[in-house]
């Protein structure tokens, strides 16, 4: 029988292969096997301390920016190794968003924390329309919909945190980390 469910027709979208990552001497992930399915919502499970942060940030190369993280094997995004020479992590991150744990809106207004990635991104459209729309998104347009001008920081962490998801989304990414954005 040909076994044809939507779900094997899936393709992997991000793989790990044999990946260990450590701090320094310190191995905090050893020869991980991963694959993740294109359009499905999976989620990494297991005590504090355990590494998931640090494989969530090794999918968008977000552990180069800590001295002395290095990581071994290959991260292939879309069938291409992402810690390739050629590959520039910047436009890995533009195309795999990212929402950290700890909320870190941009010291700026809300409405510029949306508005400041989408024209760095070319958007010329209206940006008053993909504030609101992006805020909706995120749900957090209500608490911020009178407030646009005030920081930020004014927010409340877990709107803070929606902002940051609002921030993440605006720029159309392929892929969206989200790690632990469970606060408030
Ligand atoms: N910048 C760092 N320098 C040195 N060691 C680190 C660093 N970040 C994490 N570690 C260590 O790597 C291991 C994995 O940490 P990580 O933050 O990935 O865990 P986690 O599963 O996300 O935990 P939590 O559920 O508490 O967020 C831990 O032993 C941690 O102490
Ligand atoms: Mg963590």
């Amino acid at each position: 029988m040909i076994k044809n469910t939507k779900k094997s027709q899936k393709k992997n979208i991000l793989s790990l292969e044999d990946v260990s990552i450590s701090y320094g001497t310190f191995e905090a992930v050893k020869n991980v096997f991963l694959n993740f399915k294109a359009g499905d919502i999976t989620s990494l499970i297991g005590p504090s301390g355990c590494g998931k942060s640090t494989v969530l940030r090794a999918l968008n190369r977000m552990n180069d920016l800590i001295p002395n993280c290095s990581l071994k094997g290959t991260v292939l995004f879309d069938g291409t190794n992402i810690y390739d020479k050629r590959v520039d992590p910047v436009e890995v991150r533009r195309r795999i968003g990212m929402v950290f744990q700890q909320p870190n809106p941009f010291p700026k207004s809300i409405y510029e924390n949306i508005a400041f990635g989408a024209r760095i991104n070319g958007f010329t459209g209206d940006m008053d329309e993909l504030v609101e729309s992006s805020l909706r998104k995120a749900a957090v347009w209500s608490e911020c919909k009178d407030k646009l001008n005030d920081s930020g920081y004014s927010l409340s962490g877990g709107q803070q945190q929606r902002l940051c998801i609002a921030r993440t989304i605006v720029i159309e990414p392929e892929i969206i980390l989200m790690d632990e954005p469970s606060h408030g």
